[in-house]
């Protein structure tokens, strides 16, 4: 079983998509991970990150091993992500690390911006967990300020939507709904029930 799970940043589809790939025991692919590592690799040997032959040089030369590395959830590597993301070569490039994943025997899950349209349309569930701009920034502030950042809400709330606006105006692959995904709103749901709510939707979609 392939279960595709995409929404912009800060919507909770991470921390939904690793609970629903340990209750169905499927693995877990963060495809926003492999990204930031691209955008990590390109700035530590030097280059511009607008820089899109050494991105995608980047991106052909990523080690996979490379990718539990807890500075790619720093603030600052997302935007760097969100940049390199909207290089057709860079895609291109992680394309097929992405399927290899996604076709493990025993399945997957895979979470990010275009895996239902783009890397896995044939993935037997599709999800798009959303949330309003307002809640995904007060998500995202507390978490923050808990990490000991400095920063307002006005700051977050500019930031996430800077990065909304890139992935979803990019030529490729950018972030939509697939015709045949499920909307999962999660304004108004804490993460349990917000859990329970996309565990109700994969079940009635698989006929359990
Ligand atoms: O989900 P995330 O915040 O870790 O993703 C970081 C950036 O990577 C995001 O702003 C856009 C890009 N990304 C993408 O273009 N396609 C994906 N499948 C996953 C992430």
């Amino acid at each position: 079983m392939i279960i595709a799970i995409d929404g912009p940043a800060a919507s909770g589809k991470g921390t939904l998509a690793r609970r629903i790939a340990a209750h169905y025991g499927l693995g877990y692919l963060d495809t926003g991970t492999l990204y930031r590592a691209v955008a990590r690799d390109l700035l530590a040997a030097g280059h511009d990150i607008r820089d899109e032959a050494a991105a995608i040089a980047a991106a052909r030369n990523l080690d996979p091993a490379s990718l539990d590395d807890p500075f790619l959830r720093d603030r600052g590597v997302g935007e760097a992500a969100s940049v390199v993301a909207g290089f057709a070569g860079v895609r291109e490039a992680l394309l097929a690390l992405q399927r290899r994943f996604a076709k493990r025997p025993g399945g997957a899950v895979l979470d990010g911006r275009d895996i239902a349209t783009v890397v896995c349309p044939e993935a037997d569930i599709k999800l798009f967990v959303t949330a309003s701009l307002e809640e995904r920034a007060r998500r995202r502030y507390h978490e923050l300020r808990a990490k000991g950042f400095e920063v307002t809400r006005e700051q977050v709330r500019d930031e996430i939507a800077e990065r909304d606006r890139r992935d979803r105006e990019r030529d490729t692959a950018p972030l939509k709904m697939a015709e045949d995904a499920r909307l999962l709103d999660t304004t108004d749901l804490d993460i349990d029930t917000a859990f329970k709510a996309a565990i109700a939707l994969i079940d009635e979609m698989i006929g359990r």
